[in-house]
């Protein structure tokens, strides 16, 4: 029987269940808990940020740095077309319409020169993303926003822990957003987390949080009751799921160091055969530190795509393609401002595949999945010549 090997296994680490006992057991399993605070504390601390909160997901922590900076209709917000949807839904749900922009190689990340072109007035932020936890030019793109007096949002969804130049993902923008989706590189089933750089936002992103209400104040004895203050939503996480991810990032150095070592196996196993095969394999920014939270190649061509998916399933092995270009997808056409060509991205999208990671593959499973892929890409290489 072939061995079925899954594009992901979410992986325990240790004291998640023992975490999420105590969550139970304490009487306090809504938002704003013990394990949220340990959690938030965490986060705080090794990112060196002004304030961070645990919320539902990282759609969520997108749209209050959407609440944030007090979008007005008529406003445009830049986000690269190479992206989930809720990076750009997020935005669009405050009124502001969609300005796509494209991506560049090597590292994915939103190109600063088409950014730069696609500038005006009516632009009132930034929005990047850190593709696969590989940075993008997020000095260019800062200093592209502060000339134009608009913030920088980080969607740092795929990079917690990364670095780059020595400074973690998630700290140049005015704020950024994590996701602890089953996907991720540390998890608690469906979560985010929205990451303050500027004390300017704290006190509004808690009353976003608490349903639009002052209640941090009350909780911190400031005043004898909390009372409506305007917009705000249910966006705390659950302290279930808080002790859950609390027990996954109390081992981050553990993580990191399983999924760098499946990342650099993958990467070992594949530099003989990409030359031959025309695969190209993921980029890293020499020096800096990775999430390594995904690995992909890009195929020769955009046509084999489907074709290696299907051969590589019969083999056992799942993998995926990833993102389809916004710019062109039908919610374009009534949340976007205009059209804006992304050649790079309808490329790149079209010729991504992902392999299967998760921090606790074995090395044979990793060999049957390079095995079935170079089997597969050599196989429709042969058809289409
Ligand atoms: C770049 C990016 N941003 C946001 C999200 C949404 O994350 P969540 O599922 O935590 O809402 C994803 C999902 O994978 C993503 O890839």
């Amino acid at each position: 029987m072939v061995v079925q090997i899954p594009f992901n296994r979410p992986c325990l680490s240790g004291r998640e269940l023992e975490y999420m006992g105590a969550a139970v057991m304490n009487g306090h399993s809504s938002a704003k808990g013990p394990f949220t605070a340990d959690a938030q504390e965490l986060l705080r601390d090794r990112l060196g940020a002004k304030d961070v909160l645990l919320t539902t997901s990282c759609t969520d922590a997108l749209e209050m740095s959407a609440m944030l900076i007090d979008l007005e209709p008529g406003d445009v917000v830049i986000v690269p077309s190479f992206t989930f949807s809720s990076t750009a839904t997020a935005f669009a749900r405050q009124g502001a319409k969609l300005r796509f922009c494209d991506i560049r190689v090597p590292d994915l990340g939103l190109d600063p020169d088409h950014v730069e072109a696609s500038m005006d007035d009516r632009v009132k932020a930034i929005v990047t993303v850190h593709y696969a936890g590989v940075a993008s030019d997020v000095k260019r793109l800062r200093s592209i926003a502060d000339r134009y007096g608009v913030p920088l949002i980080e969607d740092n969804a795929h990079g917690l822990f990364a670095k780059h130049n020595g400074e973690q993902l998630g700290t140049f923008g005015r704020m950024s957003t994590l996701s602890f989706h089953e996907t991720k590189n540390f998890i608690c089933g469906e979560g985010g987390a929205l990451v303050l750089n500027e004390e300017r936002d704290i006190d509004q992103a808690h009353i976003l949080l608490d349903k639009g209400t002052n209640r941090k104040q009350f909780l911190e004895g400031q005043i004898d009751k909390y009372t409506w203050q305007g917009h705000g939503s249910s966006f705390g996480i659950s302290d279930l799921l808080a002790a859950f991810l609390l027990a996954q990032l109390e081992r981050a150095p553990q993580i990191m160091k399983k999924r760098r070592r499946v990342h650099a196996n993958y990467q070992a196993m594949l530099v003989p055969h990409a030359q031959r095969l025309g695969l190209t394999l993921p980029f890293h920014h020499p020096g800096d530190t990775h999430a390594d939270h995904m690995f992909y190649v890009l195929l020769p061509t955009a046509g084999m795509r489907s074709e290696v998916i299907s051969s590589m399933r019969k083999q056992g092995v799942n993998p995926t393609f990833h993102y389809v270009p916004l710019h062109s997808a039908p919610g374009a056409s009534v949340l976007a401002d205009r059209y804006q060509d992304c050649p790079v991205t309808d490329d790149i999208s079209a010729r991504l595949l992902r392999l299967p990671m998760f921090n606790d593959i074995k090395l044979d499973e990793q060999e049957q999945v390079v095995e079935s892929l170079c089997a597969s890409v050599k196989a429709h290489s042969a058809v289409a010549g």
